[in-house]
């Protein structure tokens, strides 16, 4: 059994009422609930953090580096301007997958530059929320093949 963290960044404690437009009706909690779920089904533990302080993110890939096998990142807009979330995710020995439940090349220019995916493994992007429960099957064969 390996842990892995799913790390989300600012905004995303308002999933569900924050332009559900563009980000849907689900909220982080189900979100949370989902990626447990998977997690059991695959053998493996999950940590899930959210914050909307960029300092804390970096804390918990840290924490990561320490005990984590793999991190599932939705850095939100800090996707598009943090160099210290990519720093941190350099020195993180095993798999990421950068996950954005909208499609952001479909969105503003500003949202098309991910500096985590200079680091990332596998990107996805545009899935909803169904994305994460993807990233870490993903993420789970990644392990098993490099085990
Ligand atoms: C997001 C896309 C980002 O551009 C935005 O700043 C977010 C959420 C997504 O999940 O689609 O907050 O990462």
């Amino acid at each position: 059994m390996s842990l892995i963290f799913v790390l989300n960044g600012p905004n995303l404690n308002r999933l569900g009422k924050r332009q559900p437009e563009i980000y849907g009706s689900t909220t982080l909690a189900d979100i949370k609930v989902d990626c447990h779920s998977t997690a059991i089904e695959l053998g493996h533990e999950i940590r899930f953090h959210q914050s909307n302080r960029e300092y804390e993110i970096i804390d918990w890939v840290h924490e990561a580096c320490e005990i984590g096998a793999g991190i599932v990142i939705n850095p939100a807009a800090f996707t598009h301007t943090s160099v210290a979330i990519l720093d941190a995710l350099n020195a993180f020995d095993g798999p990421v997958i950068e996950v954005h439940i909208s499609n952001v090349h479909k969105r503003e220019s500003f949202r098309h530059h991910s500096y985590v995916s200079l680091r990332a493994d596998g990107v996805i992007a545009g899935l909803g929320t169904q994305g994460y429960g993807l990233a870490l099957r993903r993420i789970a064969s990644m392990i098993a093949e490099k085990s």
